[in-house]
């Protein structure tokens, strides 16, 4: 009889520790970050997703990162897997900003929040979204151009220019156009600057999925069809890397002037900062994209904490870089801002190369002289 007792009371105590022990283990349950990327074949992104996958696990997340493929309706089942698994909160650089819907509108009805991750997502499941400024991005191409062939003093001489934009199915790249064309507009109103193909506006110009390619053969064409008669091309305004790799390419093989085209691009691409180092292209603009992922961490720690989210995450941060909280400029659908984290980006040309992408740690100098990027 005693015995039973004692055994009675040793239960009721193992119960009982049982279940102090359920909740606390339940409440410590790691979170799960679902990070979904467009795809490898674009250079940047391979960063962005290591960058992410990287802090998240750092700061104690386990972590779910797809790439797929610049296949929307990939990204689309690679986000329904991560709903599936559970995630907490979902990071997406949309393949094609109207194609997420049906699984935007899955998350919203699991409770997930959805953060736009450099890419807006037009839906309102996007609930935050973290960038670089995007039309000074264009801004900043648009404007090198003017600055390096001193268009304010052309005079009676007339610059010869074409256009590559980027993918149309990518919110970003209009912003990108735009923020080009907002600059060097007024000169080819005034006649300063002439774009011989007659191509301009941005259904003309856009890239599919941003692809090199691509980019390629178009210039080729272009440059068969207007400038084989020795028309001298000056510049080529090229929204990012990738279409300007394939737009030096082109200038290198087909072009038959002097090999002094100014060429723009964005991202810092290894292959691209070569290109600056050997005199194909001109500049870059370098997004630090090691930083939207700490904006990125900082934002999501924020949402799942349940915490207000305004200007308030930038003060109370320690960043060492630029960040400005915007409630303004970006909707989902008309009428519904977005709040948004928009990073600065920097001009990168042969000059400064060493001091903004080296010396910051970004990127080390390789056995051949050339830059890696660090990550
Ligand atoms: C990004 C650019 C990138 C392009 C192609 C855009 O959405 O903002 O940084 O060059 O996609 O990958």
């Amino acid at each position: 009889m005693m015995r039973f007792k004692k055994l009675a009371v040793a239960m009721a105590a193992v119960m009982a520790l049982s279940s102090l022990v359920i909740p606390a283990a339940a409440e410590e349950e790691t979170q799960k970050i679902g990070i979904s990327m467009p795809t490898q074949s674009l250079e940047r992104w391979n960063r962005d997703g290591s960058y992410l996958d990287e802090q998240f696990q750092a700061a104690g997340y386990d972590t779910i990162l797809t790439f797929s493929d610049n296949d929307s309706s990939q990204q689309v089942n690679d986000i329904q897997n991560m709903l599936a698994d559970g995630v907490d909160i979902l990071v997406v650089a949309a393949i094609d900003a109207d194609s997420l819907n049906t699984v935007m509108d899955e998350a919203s009805e699991a409770g997930v929040p959805v953060i736009s991750y450099d890419r807006l997502i037009s839906n309102d499941a996007s609930a935050y979204y973290v960038t670089f400024a995007l039309a000074t991005v264009g801004a900043i191409q648009g404007q090198y151009i003017v600055d390096t062939l001193d268009l304010d003093n052309a005079g009676d001489n007339v610059y010869n220019i074409e256009i590559t934009a980027g993918d149309p199915a990518d919110n970003n790249a209009p912003y990108y156009y735009n923020g080009a064309m907002d600059i060097l507009q007024p000169y080819i109103d005034s006649g300063v600057l002439n774009v011989v193909s007659g191509q301009i506006d941005f259904d003309s110009v856009a890239t599919d999925q941003w692809a090199t390619q691509t980019a390629l053969e178009r210039a080729q064409n272009i440059l068969a069809s207007y400038y084989a008669d020795g028309t001298q091309l000056d510049a080529w305004l090229c929204s990012n890397d990738s279409t300007a790799l394939g737009v030096a390419q082109a200038i290198e093989s087909d072009y038959a002037g002097d090999n002094t085209v100014i060429i723009t691009g964005q991202d810092g691409d290894e292959a691209n900062l070569a290109n600056i180092m050997d005199g194909k292209q001109s500049m870059t603009v370098y997004k630090a994209v090691a930083n939207e992922a700490v904006v990125t961490l900082s934002l999501v720690e924020a949402v799942l904490n349940g915490d207000t989210i305004d200007e308030t995450l930038i003060e109370n941060s320690d960043w060492d870089f630029e960040c400005a909280y915007d409630n303004e400029t970006y909707e989902t659908s008309e009428g519904v801002v977005c709040p948004s984290f928009i990073l600065t980006p920097t001009t990168v040309t042969i000059d400064n190369m060493q001091e903004e992408l080296v010396d910051t740690g970004y990127y080390t100098v390789g056995d051949d002289g050339y830059l890696v990027a660090v990550g």
